[in-house]
């Protein structure tokens, strides 16, 4: 069967700074947390250090001939604040500013609409010993650093994401898997909700600037299914997944408003209730123009077996099966429970290999294909159910850096050799360029 897109379907790829550029001290960049969290012995897979990782602060160029040898229409990358600000506060770096002009100029120059996220997890680490996201002060720190951004930036961007992924700080502030590595719930809970605040000023700022472009948030949803239905046990496991520890703690009070039941619950019970001030939740719940879903997997809970694995840099993509229909599901979910009325994108799929010394069969990674067919496929059908699907971007345009799980975990289209820094096109690229210029594939 031929699954084919509405005209005008953005197409695109996804990469992000702390994955991709290296040169961390380079022309007057500073720590990040990641850059610390990484030189501690035992925290990344294989002791993978991200300081060359693409090298894509030297080899700008050669990533947009990838682009463009697969024609995306989009790009979706992330701005370094410890570039932008190298001690998140302070003075501005010309150089670090120079650098994203130049791949905004590339972008232009081939057509490339550029979707650029202000926060992937890069967190300054001189604004991390001040108490980081934990810290209220955060909120003057992140508008300012999110001004910058405007007026440097502006226009040329043409989809702004405030965000990437929020859970991230929950991982590294509860849960000790990512950077900086505190296993504090009650600290975390704090974090999560300043960050919230960040997000909803940055909005209000942008609002006031009367930009032309679009501005939005990305969340990842994992959703988690009770195994046997019905069953207590395995639903309180998949309520408290999705509730407590997911999505839910973002999507209720960026777009219902406030914390949902259960969450307040919960807060309740474990006495970790954030602090939260009068029009905290106004703020939070900001009118967006689109809102990015980053979709992997759908997840079965079984409460007998439920020891979670997070391997894949602190993801569940080491399970054995990928339920990629489950994202027609999600996406239903998005309009009808948290009625997102906005246009969507999906600004992030795709499912990593493990790196090994055959490169023949890396390059060869019809599994990768498959996949992601079956990706399409469900978006496909949530499109002709009616949601407002608008682009999906394949991360990642290359093999990269993936966090806790170092380079093991290869996601690219493009495979990177770390030694040369060479890049290489695998078999998908050439699907994907496919699927790009004819709008659809063959099933
Ligand atoms: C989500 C994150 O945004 C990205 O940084 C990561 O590499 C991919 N998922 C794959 O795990």
């Amino acid at each position: 069967m031929r699954y084919q897109f509405p005209d005008n379907f953005i197409w695109g790829v996804a990469t992000a700074a702390a994955q991709i550029e290296g040169a961390p001290f380079e022309d007057g960049r500073q720590a990040s947390i990641w850059d610390v969290f990484c030189a501690i012995p035992g925290k990344i897979n294989r002791g993978d250090r991200p300081d060359v990782a693409c090298d894509s602060y030297h080899r700008l160029e050669k990533d947009v001939e990838m682009l463009k040898a697969l024609g995306v229409r989009s790009y979706r990358f992330s701005f370094a604040w410890p570039r932008i600000i190298p001690d998140g506060k302070g003075e501005v770096n010309p150089q670090g500013v120079a650098y994203y002009k130049k791949l905004l100029a590339l972008l232009k120059e081939n057509d490339i609409k550029a979707n650029a996220t202000m926060y992937h997890w890069d967190l300054p680490y001189a604004l991390q010993i001040q108490g980081g996201f934990g810290n209220r002060e955060i909120v003057s720190w992140f508008t300012r650093y999110a001004e910058v951004l405007l007026d440097n930036f502006g226009d040329d961007v043409d989809y702004w994401v405030t965000f990437n992924e929020p859970i991230s700080v929950y991982a590294g502030y509860a849960q000790g898997l990512f950077a900086p590595g505190l296993a504090d719930e009650k600290y975390a809970r704090q974090c999560l909700h300043n960050l919230l605040l960040c997000h909803g000023e940055a909005v209000r700022l942008f609002r006031r600037k009367r930009l032309k472009s679009k501005i939005g948030i990305v969340v990842d949803v994992w959703k988690h299914y009770p195994a046997r239905p019905g069953n207590q046990d395995d639903e309180a496991l998949a309520l408290y997944s999705n509730e407590c520890a997911g999505y839910g703690m973002f999507l209720h009070p960026l777009f219902l408003g406030g914390y949902s039941e259960a969450l307040t619950d919960y807060f309740r019970e474990h006495g970790i209730a954030p602090e939260i001030r009068e029009g905290d939740f106004e703020t939070m719940r900001q009118p967006l123009d689109f809102y990015g879903l980053n979709f992997y997997n759908g997840l079965i809970d079984d409460a007998r077996v439920a020891e979670e694995k997070k391997k894949a840099g602190g993801n569940f993509q080491d399970r054995p099966e990928n339920h990629t229909e489950k994202l027609r599901d999600v996406l239903h979910m998005l309009k009808e429970k948290y009625r997102i009325q906005i246009p969507i994108f999906i600004s992030e799929n795709g499912v990593p290999q493990t790196d090994g010394p055959d490169l023949e069969s890396l390059l060869d990674d019809q599994e990768r294909i498959d996949y992601t067919k079956g990706v399409l496929t469900a978006l496909h059908a949530a499109i002709a159910d009616g949601i407002d699907v608008r682009g999906y971007y394949h991360w990642s345009l290359m093999d990269n850096f993936e966090w806790t799980a170092g380079y093991e975990a290869r996601y690219g289209l493009y495979y990177r050799d770390y030694q040369t820094l060479e890049r290489i096109p695998k078999k998908s690229a050439g699907w994907y360029a496919q699927l790009i210029r004819e709008n659809g594939f063959e099933g």
